[in-house]
């Protein structure tokens, strides 16, 4: 078996050894930054390895990250699941899933070496046989390709088996690494879906792992564009001088999805879309938004920050006049004719399930006092797009009649998350003519045309990360636990008062969430 890499970094032309000792030392940035980050040896153990995300995400970002030259030559790849697969088995599913969505192209070297490292363990969460067979496996791969005993466990399974899963490596000596190398858990969302339930799974998890193994994925993290948030607010001088309710008006976080609930009925129904992703992704790009500067930028110092903004964050008193939500219709969209929510299979006709969800929040601090944070989601609206748009108030005093300023909007900052990823910035400007016309223009900084390097996926950014050790980019349990803190009244208030309103797919979402907005003097943006 080769263990000579056979592929460079795609960050740099020149040789790169990689060892664990490498790349655990503090003096590697110091000598050179712009060395890429490579994974010392390790493997990985996907627990849940037949279900969607597996095959379209983990497996394809594995690929994209050896294809990219960032996984050690004897990276080993083990599958875990209730199928009757051998070892060359599971390497042909991981194959097709690969040849499906890997980001990079396919490059039969590097498949093979892969390939090599790829393990099958076949059978159910309480089976002490397939648990032995799975630590056999791991030791197998120490000696055949050098792993070093550092082994992530994926836990990509619905959070009832979490407890089984960690107390089965717990009870099979798999948890505990060995003298000299590492072990740590990696967690799916959801984290619970209530503020009790998310607590007992911290508290199983943190009985067999400390804090520091435990990656928690929020996926939106590892988008470029979100990390780029903290970029732009603090590698910069011109922006933050002006983040603050003395310029801000209010701010508008967008989360739109054009598709449905697709094949997910048995997880979605029953948790909506606030659960889904207002509790954690648009939490977080929110505390992303608002947070102080981090002393570094670690993950003890944005876990303080960001943990400071979600414990300031107020509930409006009236939580039926600034919150929506709402379930989509069957409509025609996009020249297709879609069913609506109720009609999707797999989900109670009865069911009332928020598949839009918009709220208001505050944050009460000194910097954002009195600024709201509108958040909205949704399933089946008009196009897929997420951003963050931060809106100024208007100009204190204008020296032009107000006809020359009639088409002039507020100024704004806009963060496009996906698609086409940038910041737009948005003022008023002279429109050429002799009058004096003024009308709103943009300013883009579009991330296709200013690099030359494509976005990684999320996941290939979060595995490595947990295969290095670098927990920034992981909400820990704090954050999720003061996440639900905010979202539980909204979602209670929601079970006891009505139904959601409907909206037509393809729509902006229903017309109560244009109405509380309306109330407040403002009007939600179309992206
Ligand atoms: C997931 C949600 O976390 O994010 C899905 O569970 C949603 O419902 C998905 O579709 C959206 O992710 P992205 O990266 O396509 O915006």
């Amino acid at each position: 078996m080769s263990t000579t890499p056979n592929h460079t970094p795609d960050t740099a032309s020149r040789t790169v050894t990689s060892t664990t000792a490498d790349w655990d030392n503090p003096l590697r940035d110091a000598r050179d930054r712009r060395l890429p980050r490579i994974a010392g040896p390790s493997g990985l153990v996907i627990f849940g390895v037949t279900g969607d995300l597996s095959r379209k995400k983990l497996m394809p970002a594995v690929y994209d990250l050896a294809n990219r030259g960032l996984l050690p030559p004897g990276f080993s790849l083990v599958g875990f699941a209730r199928r009757d697969w051998e070892d060359e088995d599971f390497a042909q599913i991981v194959h097709d899933a690969v040849r499906e969505h890997a980001r990079t192209p396919f490059r039969e070297e590097v498949w093979q070496q892969l390939a090599e490292g790829m393990r099958f363990v076949p059978g159910d969460f309480d089976d002490d046989t397939a648990f032995k067979q799975l630590k056999t496996a791991v030791e197998e791969l120490d000696a055949s390709r050098g792993t070093g005993g550092n082994f992530a466990f994926y836990l990509s399974v619905p959070p009832k088996f979490f407890p089984k899963v960690v107390e089965q490596l717990k009870k099979h000596g798999l948890a505990k690494a060995p003298e000299g190398s590492w072990r740590r858990a990696v967690i799916e969302k959801p984290f619970g879906h209530d503020l009790a339930s998310a607590q007992e799974l911290n508290a199983v998890v943190h009985d067999v792992f400390d804090p520091d193994q435990v990656f928690r994925i929020d996926h939106y993290l590892g988008k470029e564009t979100v990390q780029n948030i903290l970029a732009l607010r603090f590698a910069n001088t011109m922006f933050e001088p002006i983040w603050n309710r003395s310029f801000v008006d209010h701010i508008q976080i967008t989360m739109a999805e054009d598709i449905g609930i697709g094949g997910r009925a048995g997880y979605y129904d029953g948790i909506g879309a606030a659960r889904d992703v207002i509790q954690n992704h648009l939490l977080q790009l929110m505390a992303l938004t608002a947070m102080e500067e981090p002393a570094s930028f670690d993950a003890a110092s944005l876990l303080t920050e960001k943990l400071k903004v979600l414990k300031a964050v107020k509930l409006p008193e009236d939580l039926g006049k600034h919150t929506v939500r709402g379930q989509y219709a069957g409509a025609w969209q996009g020249g297709e004719k879609v069913l609506g929510y109720l009609e999707e299979d797999g989900i109670d006709p009865a069911s009332t399930t928020n598949t839009y969800a918009a709220v208001k929040l505050e944050v009460d601090n000194r910097r954002w006092a009195g600024v709201p944070f509108y958040l909205r989601t949704g399933k089946r609206l008009g196009r897929r797009v997420t951003e963050i748009a931060v809106v100024f108030q208007r100009a204190p005093h204008s020296p032009f009649d107000s006809t020359a300023t009639e088409e002039l909007g507020q100024n704004a900052i806009v963060i496009r998350v996906q698609p086409d990823e940038g910041v737009t910035v948005r003022f008023g400007s002279k429109v050429p003519g002799t009058s004096m016309e003024i009308r709103d223009v943009t300013m883009d900084f579009a991330y296709g045309e200013s690099f030359t390097e494509s976005s990684p996926e999320a996941y290939e950014r979060l595995i490595l990360d947990v295969l290095l050790g670098d927990a920034n980019l992981f909400p820990r349990h704090q954050e999720v636990e003061e996440s639900w803190k905010i979202l539980d009244p909204i979602e209670g208030y929601w079970a006891t008062h009505g139904r959601p309103a409907r909206y037509a797919s393809g729509s902006w979402g229903p017309e109560e969430a244009d109405e509380m907005l309306a109330r407040d003097g403002r009007s939600w943006r179309r992206p």
